[in-house]
């Protein structure tokens, strides 16, 4: 979609467009042959016609990152990829208002995904992108939302932040090469985003974030949603309120752990044999190295010391880790393991693995079970033993 194009969305022609083709859409959903044929009827130009639909298909697949607001937004498609989904976002602009920093600077705004939430959470707002459509489209939101801000086409890197309380950077990310964290190609880079932490600065980043990236003094988060960590995000020593944190964000609101919660911080990490009960801690805890600190709160320790399995003699609600009640050892051998899986007429298996060289899915192939039941296997190690655990979600 190229900037002539959203414009003319904008005006009252293209708005009638939009809602034809929110018609059309509904009309022949499943079926987009059928809509572009009938969008073509009422609108001629087929550069139109087919940005109107198209923007009706990303709204509604917009739904699941933002909300039903996205019903009323504008999108591209790399733009609403790259979007921070809406319920991250909004915990992010939350703490930052919550700083008191009265406004903030969105350096690379992109559609306006965090910039609507830092709206919402009553900050003055502004944001800059590079490219020109983005600028267009994240001020479109702000208008559609009713939210107040102003955006501008200019280069973050030359921006002059002086003015305003805290400024925000999401650096577009090259895909990840492998599992190596790689700054080398962000933008803006990774050296502007060195030196924007040296003021009041916030940095999303990806959550393979190494420790000894992140600057002395600043705070490292790390946000899950729905069970995913999504991302690591620096906090700058002036608005750090701790070194390392994991935020869990569920439907049901948002709990937080943090390096001073966790008794074992800089001892030893506590390894005991296996208890009653075995605890997966959430993705955040992991990355964030506050697995001892989720032991220490169901009153446990680490199955091995390596590997971020927690086992307790209690069972606890947390969560921060999903719990499950051990049901038996099983043999760790595959054809021994089998036999044991079939005795107990168990067809279909969940297995979660750690520590351990297993690939579930074809592990499952291999298994060809063909019993009732349903099971939960993990298969991990235990001073240096493969072991695997017959387990019950509670
Ligand atoms: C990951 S996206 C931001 C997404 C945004 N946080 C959201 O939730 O919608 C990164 C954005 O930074 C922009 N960008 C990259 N380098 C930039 C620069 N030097 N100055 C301004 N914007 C830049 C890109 O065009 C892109 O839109």
């Amino acid at each position: 979609m190229d900037l002539e194009t959203f414009r003319w969305l904008l005006t009252p022609e293209g708005q009638q467009q939009l809602l034809r083709a929110t018609e059309v859409y509904v009309a022949h959903e499943g079926d987009p042959v059928g809509a572009a044929a009938e969008m073509r009827r009422s609108e001629p130009d087929p550069d139109r016609a087919a940005v109107a639909l198209t923007q009706v298909g990303l709204r509604v697949r917009a739904v699941a990152k933002l909300g039903e607001r996205a019903l009323r937004m504008y999108f591209t498609p790399d733009g609403l990829e790259q979007a921070t989904r809406h319920r991250v976002a909004a915990h992010r602009a939350a703490r930052v208002a919550a700083a008191d920093p009265g406004s903030v600077i969105d350096l690379g705004c992109g559609i306006g995904g965090d910039l609507v939430a830092f709206a919402e959470a009553g900050l003055t707002t502004a944001g800059v992108d590079l490219d020109p459509v983005r600028v267009a489209v994240a001020e479109a939101n702000l208008t559609a939302l009713g939210l107040q801000g102003a955006v501008a086409v200019a280069d973050a890197t030359a921006v002059d932040v002086e003015g305003f309380g805290v400024a925000f950077a999401d650096p577009a990310r090259r895909t990840a090469r492998g599992r190596v964290f790689d700054v080398t190609g962000w933008t803006p880079p990774w050296t502007f985003v060195e030196r924007l932490l040296e003021g009041r600065a916030v940095v999303k980043t990806a959550p393979g974030l190494p420790r000894d990236l992140v600057p002395a003094g600043a705070e490292a988060e790390w946000v899950s949603d729905l069970g995913e960590v999504k991302e690591a995000v620096l906090w700058s020593p002036h608005l750090a309120t701790t070194r390392r944190r994991a935020t869990v964000l569920a439907r049901s609101g948002l709990a937080t752990l943090t390096d001073e919660d966790d008794p074992y911080e800089g001892r030893a990490r506590p390894v005991r044999e296996l208890g009653e009960y075995l605890y997966e801690p959430d993705g955040a805890v992991i990355r964030a190295e506050l697995v001892t600190a989720v032991a220490a709160g169901v009153h446990g320790g680490l199955l091995d010391e390596h590997i971020a399995y927690v086992t307790s003699d209690e069972s606890f609600r947390t969560p921060f880790a999903r719990g499950y009640r051990v049901l038996e050892t099983l043999p760790f051998r595959e054809k021994q393991l089998r036999l044991a899986l079939r005795q107990r007429g168990i067809g279909r298996l969940t297995i979660k693995k750690r520590g351990v060289d297993v690939v579930p899915e074809a592990l499952r192939k291999r298994l060809s079970l063909t019993g009732e039941d349903e099971a939960t296997l993990v298969l991990t190690r235990v001073s240096g033993a493969g072991t695997a655990l017959l387990v019950k979600p509670f």
